[in-house]
């Protein structure tokens, strides 16, 4: 395989990249750039985790369920103990939350330094992993409200709307291992070069095509979505609707990253079983929602932007309606 450096474009790396970021903002201190630069680290093990499945014994089922209800592969386990190494020791890390642990992990003895909360999921698409299907790591950065030690108030310092994040990102394990992330100032996108082990820039600045004739959702589920979503997806097959295609792949994180670079919407809308959706606002739909708006896209609950949306719980659900701008502007009106 050529690595990159054959190319005549310049070489950059996501840790480069974060710096010069950094640079942009007069009063950073760095400490962001850390914190992305261990997550960078921990996506690099988790990716050679997911590259060696077969291989290494980290396919399969732990045998227990996690907070979900859902039962924790073992690369969920390995995934969620990676970013938790890769992030714990730092003192600017104060708490962390992982759709795998029930309460937040708070880092002890942090005092006020610990001004970081870090949320994740550390292997979305688990349903996939042993079947070759692209899955990923999704995160969020926010900074805690209070200088009082994180252990006296962890949980109600991660409830924060999204609009406040400071950083936020996803990796797709995918044909290749992709990168986007975003601290406000454009999204920017990363490809892992496995010759030498660096994520390097690949686009900078993406803007989501405005439309986009696919829709992504389990229609499995059609029968118990609220009526408008219903109406909507036999608005989408007929003529005047155009030539749409229906792509689900059944990762959050490779169904959004298709959607970015392509157009078009993605849809978990409330079901029987999920009246309140599926997909958990912390760390699935607010990071997501962020970079797609940072793109020009859009993302709703079907009411409301999700990144004003105030939680109520850590691991709470929401309906998502996620890409183009104009898609998701036509998904809302058969809503109303
Ligand atoms: P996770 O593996 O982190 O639990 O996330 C799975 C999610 C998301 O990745 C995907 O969009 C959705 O579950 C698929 O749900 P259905 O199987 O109900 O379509
Ligand atoms: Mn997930
Ligand atoms: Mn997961």
């Amino acid at each position: 395989m050529e690595p990159s450096t054959t190319s005549g474009k310049p070489i950059i790396t996501i840790g480069q990249h974060i710096q010069t970021e950094q640079w942009a903002h007069p009063t950073a201190t760095g400490e962001l750039s850390w914190l992305l630069g261990a997550i960078t680290l921990a996506t690099k093990i988790i990716e050679s985790n997911v590259r060696n499945a077969g291989i290494r014994d980290v396919l399969g089922a732990t045998g227990v369920s996690n907070v979900q209800g859902e039962l924790v592969q073992k690369l969920d386990q390995i995934s969620n103990d990676t970013i938790v190494r890769c992030l714990g020791y730092y003192d600017n890390v104060g708490i962390m939350v992982s759709e795998e642990d029930d309460e937040p992990i708070v880092a002890k003895d942090v005092g006020e330094k610990g001004k970081y909360i870090v949320l994740f999921d550390p292997l979305d698409g688990s349903s996939n992993i042993d079947v070759n299907v692209s899955i990923g790591t999704i995160f969020s950065i926010m900074q805690r409200r209070s200088d009082t030690p994180p252990s006296d108030a962890p949980l109600s310092e991660c409830l924060q709307p999204g609009i406040n994040q400071v950083a936020a990102g996803y990796v797709v394990y995918g044909s290749s291992t992709v990168m986007a992330y975003t601290t406000g100032n454009g999204v920017h996108m990363f490809t892992l070069d496995p010759s030498f082990g660096a994520f390097v820039l690949t686009r900078e600045n993406i803007q989501m095509p405005p439309e986009g004739k696919m829709y992504s959702v389990n229609e499995a589920y059609r029968g118990t979505f609220p009526e408008g979503y219903q109406r909507y997806l036999e608005w989408a097959k007929t003529k005047d609707a155009g030539t749409y295609s229906l792509r689900y792949i059944g990762s959050l994180v490779a169904d959004f990253h298709r959607t970015l670079l392509r157009g078009g919407v993605f849809l978990y809308p409330p079901t029987a079983q999920a009246p309140g959706g599926k997909l958990r606002l912390l760390y699935e739909a607010n990071p997501l929602s962020w970079i797609a708006e940072q793109a020009g896209g859009a993302a709703s609950d079907g009411r409301r932007r999700i990144l004003e949306k105030q939680p109520e719980s850590l691991h709470q659900r929401t309906p998502l309606i996620l890409g183009s701008k104009t898609e998701v502007e036509r998904v809302l009106s058969f809503l109303d």
